[in-house]
């Protein structure tokens, strides 16, 4: 984290650093054995209730940073897609959720930062193709439109699918493109 970021979150959204995950299945195995990767989450208001409810059902094995929102005033989705972007594209082992109430706005936004590719995903598969042919790093989600039980399963394939390089990679390498 850099400076202002810093501020920022410390004195208007208070991330709570939790070290969770895993009554899912959730973890990472890197040759020395396991890690703890680090997943940041964030939402809006509208995201809230979700973020809770996932927050509370993982419990092992992923390092989960709380990004906000965190009360239910009504906020700007845009700032927490900025937020959470900005952490994720300077930590190599980082991946992210996002959640708003439809997870349209969060992910039109998270994908205005270049290196960001976040995928706004409705079902298991949607989650499994996001990693495995488009490396997304942002997985978003809608929060009312999204039961805790489907939001988990696609956490799980996102986080358990690998991306398939090859011609996948030419496409990635496209994406930033200056349109
Ligand atoms: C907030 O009411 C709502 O517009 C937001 O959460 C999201 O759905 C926007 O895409």
């Amino acid at each position: 984290m850099q400076g202002a970021s810093v501020t920022l979150l410390k004195s208007h959204c208070q991330p709570t650093v939790l070290t969770l995950i895993v009554a899912s299945g959730i973890c990472v195995r890197y040759d020395s054995g396991v890690i703890t990767p680090s997943i940041y989450i964030a939402s809006d208001h509208g995201g809230l209730e979700l973020k809770t409810r996932i927050l509370a059902y993982l419990t092992t094995s992923v390092r989960i940073i709380d990004l906000g929102t965190n009360d239910a005033a009504s906020v700007d989705y845009p700032d927490f897609a900025d937020r959470l972007c900005s952490e994720v594209l300077q930590d190599s082992n980082g991946q992210g959720i996002l959640i708003c109430g439809t997870g349209i706005g969060i992910s039109i936004r998270a994908n205005r930062h270049v290196g960001i590719r976040a995928a706004l995903v409705t079902s298991e598969l949607m989650a499994e193709m996001a990693k495995a042919h488009n490396d997304a790093n942002v997985l978003c989600i809608g929060g009312r439109t999204t039961s805790l039980e489907n939001a988990i399963a696609y956490i799980k394939r996102w986080l358990s699918t690998s991306f398939e390089g090859g011609r996948h990679q030419l496409r990635l390498d496209k994406l930033d493109r200056p349109t």
